[in-house]
């Protein structure tokens, strides 16, 4: 059982499976679209349609910098990248997903628009002000302290830029059922309710703006899968494991006692 929050998520060979698998399935791994890593690459509730409610909240433009935090092998922050224009710099505390995301970006020739390093979000190595907006996907479960985290979100954010955090929050007092995707135990598990986050980014200093409830899209992403299945998928950046975690997130889903949502907050 893993003894950290890291331990939970790494392991080896992350970037040879999904190598393995897409070449398996015909891709040709010298003209790769990032689009095909999509089912393995975004590892939060609603997959690639959860990313384009963060992408639509930030409102960036070529010129701008983004920071994601906790941004795993890094799908989100290349569609970010592409999608915005934007540059985009991820840190997350597993080096196991920073390598991976550094390769498979090379892989689909997105080098140069993204960069990864191993960094936390409770602690982050940059100056105050260094980005226009500041992402977090499914991330602040891992996190006791949620308003040392905002306002390391916020600090690093220069002033009126945006926060956006898309997280898995709770929506009832029952247990939850383990292993979950973020968390093998309750150790290093803290979900809360929207309205923590809310009061923890209040607490930080920043001006919350909105939050939306993304229920229905959690329901579609257990319940609906694709007809045909993508080549990829967090098996593969999991390994056999993610079968139970990914059941018990659906149990979870379906019986109402979490939900994932967006909110919005603006850095003072
Ligand atoms: C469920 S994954 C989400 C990854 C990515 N944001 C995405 O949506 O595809 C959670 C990620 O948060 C990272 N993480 C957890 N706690 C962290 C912390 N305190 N600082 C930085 N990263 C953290 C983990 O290493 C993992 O990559």
């Amino acid at each position: 059982m893993a003894t950290s929050v890291e331990g939970h998520y790494g392991n080896d060979g992350i970037v040879e499976r999904i190598v393995g698998a897409l070449t398996q399935a015909g891709h040709d791994m010298d003209n790769l679209d990032a689009d095909v890593l999509a089912a393995a690459d975004e590892f939060h509730i609603g997959g690639r349609e959860g990313t384009m409610h963060v992408a639509a909240a930030i409102n960036l433009g070529p010129g701008d910098r983004l920071l994601d935090v906790g941004c795993g092998i890094g799908g989100a922050a290349r569609f970010l990248a592409h999608s915005t224009g934007a540059s985009v710099i991820g840190v997350d505390l597993t080096p196991e997903f920073v390598n991976a995301a550094i390769q498979l970006s090379d892989l689909v020739g997105m080098g140069a628009q993204v960069d990864f390093e191993v960094g936390s979000a409770t602690d982050l190595a940059f100056d105050d002000d260094s980005f226009d907006a500041v992402t977090m996907l499914h991330v602040g479960m891992n996190i006791e302290n949620k308003v040392q985290m905002m306002s390391e979100l916020g600090r690093v954010c220069r002033s009126k830029g945006v926060v956006v955090v898309y997280d898995v929050t709770l929506m009832s007092e029952h247990d939850l059922p383990y292993p979950m995707p973020w968390s093998a135990t309750p150790e290093f598990s803290f979900p809360e309710p929207a309205s923590a986050y809310e009061a923890a980014g209040t607490e930080a200093g920043l001006e919350h703006v909105s939050s939306s409830n993304h229920y229905d899209l959690a329901l579609k992403f257990f319940n609906e899968p694709p007809a045909t299945p993508p080549p990829v998928s967090l098996g593969h950046l999991m390994g056999p494991r993610m079968i139970e975690m990914r059941d018990n997130a659906a149990q979870a889903i379906n019986e109402g006692l979490m939900s994932p949502v967006l909110m919005k907050f603006v850095a003072p």
